[in-house]
């Protein structure tokens, strides 16, 4: 599947692309051709982009973020990987400059998002099927729109799709700092559910602590915090939490999973410790916790042909950012030239996302 989505993301100036062959347009593209661990494979290069086809339409992408699922990719360790050459990143916002003849779902001057993982969005321009992209609306704020689609969906979804929660009920998740966390935290608040929201120890923590309770957080505590004293004051003021969401694995994972109400689930959806999770058996035997996995990536290739559902989904984030109920994630904006800052920062421990800036 991957595969053909990099091929309809026309452009590969090295044999990508089912469209026209003569170039009519180069781009910039952050390109590598090998995995590896260290990250120094990425190189930026000059792109060829093919005319545009009758069904296609090309973009000036505008801002990309550097994501973990993005660095797994070029070290070789995500369960999809692209052909090479490669361009590195998933998520981004571009402005449709051109349009083919036959594209009616999209105009000139609309912002778009890719439907799918592996569209390679670290480029200044690409053409690719207007099947493959989703509209954004323009009164969203440039941040938003291009860290709207991986994210704040995921955190949507999970939210959603695996308890039935309602107002007043209790979310835990540890990561809470990470870009899904903060989406976690306000999405939560928005449909009237308590968080309680685990963050690893830091320099600088009652300045984070005090940044996610601006962002809607409940309750924010250390995970060696947790591990000391438990949830213990915090349920006198919010019931016992039935929905876990795991970033992090390992120990950390292990308690949020024991601070869960008889009958939770604990969906993992990130690996960021590299540390298998840690189960109880007694959670399982005597609590009757229910241990998923959610992938943003799969939800949306199962729901590939429901448009609506996924457009509808966007939509409900997009309608939320413009009530000012979510906002981006903290982020850095990286001019582009400047990747490499952007892509160590990233695999740095207590940074903020990192966005890059094409134009
Ligand atoms: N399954 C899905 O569909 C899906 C979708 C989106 C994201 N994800 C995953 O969710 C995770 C978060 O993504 P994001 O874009 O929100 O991340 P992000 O904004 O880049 O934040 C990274 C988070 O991971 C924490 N972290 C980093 N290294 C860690 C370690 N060794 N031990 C514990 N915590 C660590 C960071 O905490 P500090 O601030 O303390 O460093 C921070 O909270 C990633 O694993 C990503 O792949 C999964």
């Amino acid at each position: 599947m991957l595969r053909s989505v990099l091929r309809r993301v026309l452009g590969g100036g090295q044999g990508w692309g089912a469209g026209p062959r003569r170039p009519i347009q180069s781009c910039s593209a952050l390109v590598y051709r090998k995995h590896g661990p260290d990250l120094d494979q990425l190189r930026m290069e000059q792109w060829d982009l093919p005319a545009v086809g009758a069904h296609s339409v090309r973009l000036q992408i505008l801002a990309a973020p550097v994501n973990p699922a993005d660095i797994n990719m070029m070290q070789g360790t995500y369960p999809i990987l692209p052909e090479f050459p490669a361009v590195g990143g998933n998520e981004g916002m571009g402005e449709v400059v051109e349009v083919g003849a036959g594209v009616s779902s999209v105009r000139v001057g609309d912002w778009v998002i890719p439907v799918d993982a592996g569209f390679g969005t670290w480029r200044t321009e690409a053409v690719c099927d207007a099947a493959d992209l989703l509209s954004v609306p323009r009164d969203v704020s440039l941040l938003g729109a291009s860290t709207v689609s991986v994210n704040p969906c995921t955190a949507y979804r999970m939210l959603h799709d695996f308890q039935h929660l309602r107002p007043g009920d209790t979310v835990i998740q540890n990561g809470a700092n990470s870009a899904v966390g903060q989406a976690v935290i306000q999405i939560a608040a928005a449909l009237g559910l308590r968080t309680i929201n685990i963050v690893r120890d830091r320099p600088n923590y009652e300045g984070l602590a005090a940044e996610l309770k601006a962002r809607g957080a409940d309750h924010v505590m250390t995970e060696d915090e947790l591990q000391r004293t438990g949830l213990g004051h915090i349920l006198q003021e919010v019931p016992r939490p039935r929905l876990g969401l795991n970033c992090v694995g390992g120990v950390s994972g292990g308690l949020v999973l024991t601070s869960l109400d008889s009958g939770g689930t604990l969906v993992t959806y990130g690996g960021m410790a590299k540390k298998p999770l840690q189960i109880p058996a007694k959670s399982l035997i005597f609590q009757n916790i229910s241990l998923k996995g959610f992938w943003m990536t799969q939800w949306k290739r199962n729901n590939r042909k429901d448009f609506h559902l996924l457009q509808s989904m966007v939509d409900a984030l997009c309608a939320m950012l413009r009530s000012g109920q979510l906002t981006p994630p903290t982020c850095v904006l990286v001019p582009f030239q400047n990747y490499r800052q952007a892509i160590q920062a990233t695999v740095q421990p207590h940074q903020c996302k990192q966005v890059l800036l094409m134009h």
